[in-house]
């Protein structure tokens, strides 16, 4: 057995339960933000807690090829010689659009083979009505975005419900002349918002609007990246299968707009209990979860947004519960570091479970499970969700192409194992 990051596959043997205590590594998103804002602030930011998986390290390459002196104030960026790799990331590309947008320098974004497929258009649009220059290649990346174009606010309304979008249009909107106003269709995940204010940006949000005056400057601050709750949910599912004495997952990050899943568990029948720790930017609790009877669930589609990274292990949720779970209106998990609707559904149709893929989603019916080979399609979330299938699974589960768990969740394999997984990397 090696315990290195860079496992290529997972077999993980069935296990009868989970229990204890962890805490899981820092958020991704908020590390990704505190990044990029610490970067353009005047004075110094130091981040406690910061997620340092791939995703956020290709950030940090980034923005150190733009002339951030991370141990030093910097408020202006500079040109970056080379293309900007991103990586797997694909937060870190489009956040990264919208900064450099409304800078004087050229830049162009690449990443690898799953980032290179995703649309870039969503960001790249709005940004061209705010006045800046910017090519894709049919859509995708590599994203060229030509300096010295002088931004101006607009009024947008966003098609799709991401935060991706949302975030890349406030930070242009920083170097834009007057005002920009962003409204979204749902809530989504507000981090920039919340992040922004701790740095000094006056900012209005009110009914899914928010509006950003241009030329306001960063002042540097102190963040404290709270537990990812998307790292926690793996767990936090685990705990509903299988922890007959309970679980409790310490410090994570439970801003009601990253916590859907938590919903959803608990209207398929779920015991989850959060501690919440004393208020901050970003609130934090201890969550405590009990193994329950899980029942099948319509999913609400005003949650979709709110757990949008939480799907793949839901659905090894709903493959436990009883009856049929329907999810529509996630689309956007066809356009995630993997096709996420089909990657699990092929995956829980070789595992036995019945389950049926909609064009914007899945109906699965809850079942016995059996082991069997997975392939992730080099997605972390894909390949995290099958280990915990593990758990009510008859036989082993092999799961292959895991290396991408390191995006965002250095030490899973270490972590899994404590809890109780019979996990081999
Ligand atoms: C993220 C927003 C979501 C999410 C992604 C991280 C962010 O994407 O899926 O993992 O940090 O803003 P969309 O905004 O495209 O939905």
């Amino acid at each position: 057995m090696s315990h290195t990051s860079t496992a290529q596959r997972y077999i993980v043997r069935p296990a009868a339960s989970v229990q204890g205590e962890l805490t899981v590594p820092g958020d991704k998103s908020i590390s990704h933000r505190a990044l990029m804002l610490g970067g353009i602030a005047a004075g110094q930011t130091s981040i406690s807690g910061f997620l340092a998986s791939e995703d956020c390290l290709a950030t940090l390459a980034a923005l150190a090829e733009l002339g951030v002196r991370i141990e030093r104030p910097q408020e202006t960026l500079a040109g970056a010689a080379a293309a900007l790799d991103m990586g797997n990331a694909g937060t870190a590309m489009r956040l990264l659009m919208g900064l450099l947008a409304g800078q004087r320098f050229d830049s162009t974004l690449i990443g690898d083979g799953s980032l290179m497929r995703r649309p870039m258009e969503r960001v790249a649009a709005p940004l061209r009505a705010m006045g800046a220059r910017i090519d894709t290649q049919g859509g995708t990346p590599p994203v060229r975005i030509h300096g010295g174009a002088a931004l101006h606010g607009i009024d947008y309304a966003l098609p799709v419900a991401s935060a991706q979008v949302k975030s890349a249009l406030l930070l242009a909107a920083l170097y834009a002349q007057g005002e920009t106003s962003v409204t979204e269709p749902a809530p989504t995940r507000d981090h920039t918002e919340r992040m922004l204010r701790g740095f000094g940006v006056q900012l209005e949000c009110a009914a899914g609007r928010t509006r950003l005056a241009g030329g306001q400057q960063l002042r540097g601050c102190e963040i404290q990246v709270p537990g990812d709750f998307s790292s926690a949910a793996f767990f936090i599912v685990a705990g509903c299968l299988a922890a007959r004495n309970g679980l409790t997952i310490r410090g994570v990050g439970v801003n009601p707009t990253r916590t859907g899943l938590l919903q959803l568990l608990r209207l398929m029948g779920a015991d989850i209990e959060l501690q919440p720790h004393p208020a901050a930017a970003e609130p934090m609790a201890d969550i405590h979860v009990r193994a329950a009877a899980l029942r099948g669930i319509r999913v609400p589609e005003q949650l979709v947004a709110l757990a949008i990274d939480e799907f793949p292990v839901f659905f090894i949720a709903a493959a436990a519960a009883q009856g049929q779970t329907v999810v529509t209106g996630a689309g956007e998990l066809r356009v995630k570091e993997s096709d996420r609707l089909a990657a699990m559904a092929t995956g829980l149709t070789t595992l036995g479970i019945e389950c049926e893929l909609l064009p914007d989603g899945l109906r699965l019916q809850g079942g016995a499970m059996r082991g069997g080979r997975i392939d992730s399609h080099g997605d972390h979330r894909i390949a995290m969700a099958f280990a915990v299938a593990s758990l009510i699974a008859s036989g082993p589960i092999e799961i292959e192409d895991v290396a991408n768990v390191a995006t965002s969740f250095p030490g899973f394999a270490r972590l899994a194992r404590a809890a109780g997984l019979a996990l081999e990397d």
